[in-house]
């Protein structure tokens, strides 16, 4: 099947270029071809344009609406913004998507299928802060403004409920912490019931849950639960422990979605510790690539790399370093290649 499809690749910095290698020729097995833009980004940004984010890397995102990245490094020092943030806000990504799902049985939780949704734009993350001085101390009282929108919590709310029953979940945990954060979270969680009540009741079962039982509940019974939707910093917290009752961040991937643009990426950073040894583990930023094949609706390849990725781990038992296998990225690469060609 030929399929073009223009999209922006930025390999990012450290481990980056080597994940992205490894990933691209996952992709060419699967014969899919994206028009791939290449923009540097990151560390690799300021070397060639003097910005971790140069035009050109936004204009091709711009154009394409469609992008694979690599981890970008943010310098400390030099009054650089993240990126990574300055991509978010550039193209509205509001929905953080993090797709939870055991991959090697056999550790502490098996079985684990969790996916969340995480509002990337709004509530404690908009960065209002500020102190106020007191009895000599400039910094003695420290202030942070979140802000929530009804039109925020329903976009987000609105993508959750319609991807969540297009990908056949049963159920909807809508996190809150209404209780005490009555307006901030509260707004999320009276948006949720409006929309259910009009648009999703018998579509999908809809559960509330309050953040903290929540988290005791993820580490006690985390079966219990299906999809999450929740507010920013929530889900910021939620999803790192989720990916914790798998083993850690080292095999997961996230989508930011908004109006303008898609971009699919590694939850881990650029690892600068390895880079450039060829041991990295290029799973989290393959398994992002299957989202995005999702996103654009070549479901089947999407499925074929999922399926290749679980065989390549634990017919073929071919393991990067570390997760205790003896396979560099190269070698991880060609097993998996191999599972792909021979139709896994
Ligand atoms: P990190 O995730 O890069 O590394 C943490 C540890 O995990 C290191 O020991 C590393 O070797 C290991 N690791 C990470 N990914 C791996 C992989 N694919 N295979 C094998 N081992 C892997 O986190 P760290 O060191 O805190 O951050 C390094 C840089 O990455 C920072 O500049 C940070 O700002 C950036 N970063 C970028 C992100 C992004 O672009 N989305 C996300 C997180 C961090």
């Amino acid at each position: 099947m030929s399929t073009s499809i223009p999209a922006t690749l930025i390999p990012g910095d450290g481990i980056g270029p080597e994940i992205v290698d490894a990933t691209l020729a996952a992709l060419e097995a699967l014969k899919v071809s994206f028009d791939w833009d290449v923009q540097q980004a990151g560390l690799a940004g300021i070397k060639s344009a003097g910005d971790p984010l140069p035009s050109a890397a936004l204009d091709s995102i711009r154009r394409t609406h469609l992008a694979l990245k690599g981890p970008l490094e943010t310098p400390s020092g030099g009054g650089y913004r993240s990126s990574n943030v300055r991509l978010r806000e550039a193209f509205k990504l509001y929905a953080n998507v993090r797709p939870t799902r055991t991959l090697i049985p056999g550790g502490r939780y098996d079985n684990i299928d969790l996916l969340i949704f995480r509002e990337n734009l709004e509530g404690l993350y908009t960065g209002y802060e500020h102190y106020i001085p007191m009895d000599g101390d400039p910094e003695a009282i420290a202030i942070a403004t979140g802000v929530n929108t009804r039109q925020g919590s329903h976009r987000l709310l609105e993508y959750a409920f319609e991807h969540a029953i297009a990908l056949g979940r049963k159920k909807i945990a809508v996190v809150h912490k209404a209780n005490i954060m009555k307006a901030l979270t509260g707004i999320f969680l009276d948006e949720a019931r409006k929309l259910y009540k009009s648009k999703y009741a018998g579509k999908i079962e809809m559960q509330e849950v309050i953040v903290d039982a929540c988290a005791m509940k993820l580490v006690l019974n985390p079966w219990q639960f299906d999809t999450l939707v929740t507010t920013n910093l929530f889900g910021d917290i939620l999803s790192d422990l989720a990916a914790g009752l798998v083993g850690g961040l080292g095999m997961a991937p996230g989508a930011n979605i908004g109006t303008d643009a898609a971009i699919f990426e590694a939850v881990h950073g650029s690892a600068p510790d390895i880079a450039g040894k060829g041991i990295a583990n290029p799973v989290a930023l393959m398994l992002a690539a299957a989202m995005m094949l999702d996103h654009v609706k070549l479901h089947e390849q999407a499925t074929r790399l999922r399926k290749a990725i679980d065989d390549t781990f634990n017919v073929d038992q071919v393991r990067t370093g570390d997760l205790g296998g003896k396979a560099d990225t190269k070698a991880f690469t060609a097993a998996l290649v191999a599972r792909i060609k021979n139709g896994s």
